[in-house]
Formats: structure tokens, sequence, C-alpha cells
């Protein structure tokens, strides 16, 4: 049975993750900043499949860690890395890049953005790539999202939440750098886009939800048939349709979680719902 690590596994996509791998037989190992905070973590923790690690994705030292500790409980080697931690919240989420009340709460938002969303991912490959190179499917899948396409944020109308689109694009280079580092290692690279999940552990605030439904308003003049969130269990379902099926002549590519086919060019087919 093939053998996952899941970066960012505390909650959300990246917990649905571990359960429903876990439900289908798979090994898992589940890296999570900490794990003893994690009620959903916690209450799977016996599951002979499962093995949790402590691993902040922004530290070098924490993954190095990690992937020591994942490599004595897999004999050296894991099958697919699932970089799916990131940073979506933040201070100045409603905020465009002109309205920041300084230049150092600017450079502090962004730095913390690129630090989880686009160097987290990069030091997370890195520590297992010596695991992967052993394994047998060889298949890194990184979460993006629709708000990294251009063409959709501009469609959108939409331009807030700035270091999260904004870090989140720089993955799509991270991606076919990968992809060409290691282009003669059999190694499939993917960035995929969760769809719109419900992952919200409470309700937002009404501030919140008029944010919410202005970005909405944007997703909706573009994409009228959209209805609103998927929950993660459906998301996950469905990326996990499109890993089984990835293979290396798809490596590089960014796709949604609605692509039944992988072999029609960059992003093939974005759909919110
Ligand atoms: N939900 C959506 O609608 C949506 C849409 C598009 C893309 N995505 C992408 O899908 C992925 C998962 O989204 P989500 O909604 O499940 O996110 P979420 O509920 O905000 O969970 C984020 C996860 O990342 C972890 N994390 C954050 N910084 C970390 C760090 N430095 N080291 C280790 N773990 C860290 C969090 O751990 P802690 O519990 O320790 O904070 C948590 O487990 C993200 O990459 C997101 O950008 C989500």
């Amino acid at each position: 049975m093939p053998t996952y690590v899941v970066a960012g596994a505390s909650r959300g996509l990246g917990l649905q993750f571990v359960v429903d791998l876990l439900a289908r037989g798979d090994v898992v190992i589940a890296l999570a900043r900490t794990p003893e905070n994690s009620k959903g973590l916690q209450e799977i923790k016996d599951h002979k499949n499962l093995f949790i690690f402590k691993a902040d994705i922004t530290n070098a030292d924490s993954l190095k860690n990690a992937a020591e500790e994942t490599s004595k409980v897999t004999d050296g080697s894991i099958d697919v890395l699932i970089n799916n931690a990131a940073l979506q919240g933040s201070a100045y989420l409603y905020n465009t890049l002109i309205d920041f009340p300084s230049p150092e709460a600017l450079v502090s938002e962004f730095t913390n953005a690129f630090s989880t969303n686009v160097l987290g991912p990069i030091l997370t490959t890195n520590a297992f790539l010596p695991l992967l190179r052993k394994g047998s499917l060889k298949k890194v899948i990184t979460l993006s999202t629709g708000l990294a396409v251009p063409e959709l944020v501009l469609s959108a109308g939409y331009s807030k939440s700035t270091s999260y689109c904004i870090s989140k694009s720089a993955l799509e280079m991270v991606n076919i750098k990968y992809t060409l580092a290691l282009k003669d290692e059999g190694f499939s690279f993917l960035d995929i886009s969760p769809g719109v999940v419900n992952t919200a552990e409470v309700p937002p605030t009404e501030e919140e939800m008029k944010e919410i439904k202005e970005m909405a308003t944007g997703f909706k003049a573009i994409y009228p048939h959209w209805t609103g969130p998927i929950t993660p269990a459906e998301s996950v379902g469905l990326m996990l349709g499109i890993i089984d099926n990835l293979t290396v002549k798809d490596s590089g590519k960014f796709v949604s979680h609605k692509v039944s086919s992988l072999h029609l060019g960059r992003i093939q087919y974005f759909d919110l719902s």
C-alpha cells in the first residue's frame, strides 16, 4: 500500500486527506505544527496506518526531523507528498495593494505569506525528496487555488487577498521548476485547486461575511451556475481521483479538482463548484 505524507494535517482539507487515505488502506504520515492541539488528529491517533509527526513547514530543521522520523517507520521511502499547509487568513486579508496602513505592514504580511505558501512547500519537498526518490509513485501534489489564476482574478474583479493570491500564484512556477529539475527521475508534480471548500471551524463574523459575499458576487458573474462552497469530503474525493490518475506526462500542470482528464493543457478546466 502506498505511503502518503500530508503537510498541514491538523484540520480542514489536510485532515480530510488523512481520514480518506486511511479509510482506503493507505499508510499516512500526518505532519502538523502542534498535533496535540488537533482534535481531529487526536481522535484517530491510534490508527495502525497513521504516524503523526510535528513539523512547521517554515522551519527546515523541523522538516528535517519529521523526514527522519518518517524514514524510520517507512523504511526510508514515501510515495506521495501532499503540500497542503498554507496561510490563508491574515490581518490585511481584505486590503488591496494600495491601502495597507504602512510599508512595514505590507512587508510583514508578504513575508509571512511567502514564507509559508511558497518557501514552505519548497522546504517540505526538499526535506522529503530523498524518501520520494526511493518510493514507487514519486508524486508531489501542492494545493493551489483559483485565486492564483490571473485570468480568473481579473475577470472576477477581485483586488483583495493580495498576499495569498500572489504567493499562491508563485507556486505554479515552483511546480514547473521542480518538474524540470527532476525530469529524468520519473516524478509527477501537480498543483491542484480544491475548489471553494467550507473548512471554517467557526462561522464568519458579519464583517467577514460581507467580504465573502463581495468575492462570491465576482465569481458568480463569471460562473453563474456556482452554488457555493463544497464540503472537505467532496473536495478531497475529487482531488484523490485526479491524484490517483496522475502520470509523469502531466508533471508541471495546474488543474482544478474537477478535471477528469489530464491531457488538455495548463488549466484544463476551472470550476468553483
Ligand atoms: N478552503 C478553500 O476553499 C480553499 C480554496 C482554495 C485553496 N485552498 C488551499 O487548500 C489548502 C488547505 O486549505 P484549508 O481550507 O484546509 O486550510 P485551513 O483550514 O486554513 O488549514 C490550514 C492548514 O495548514 C496548516 N499550517 C499553516 N501554516 C503552517 C505551518 N507553518 N506549518 C505547518 N502547518 C501549517 C494549519 O495548521 P495549524 O492548525 O497549526 O494552523 C492547517 O492544518 C491550502 O493550501 C489552501 O490554500 C483552500
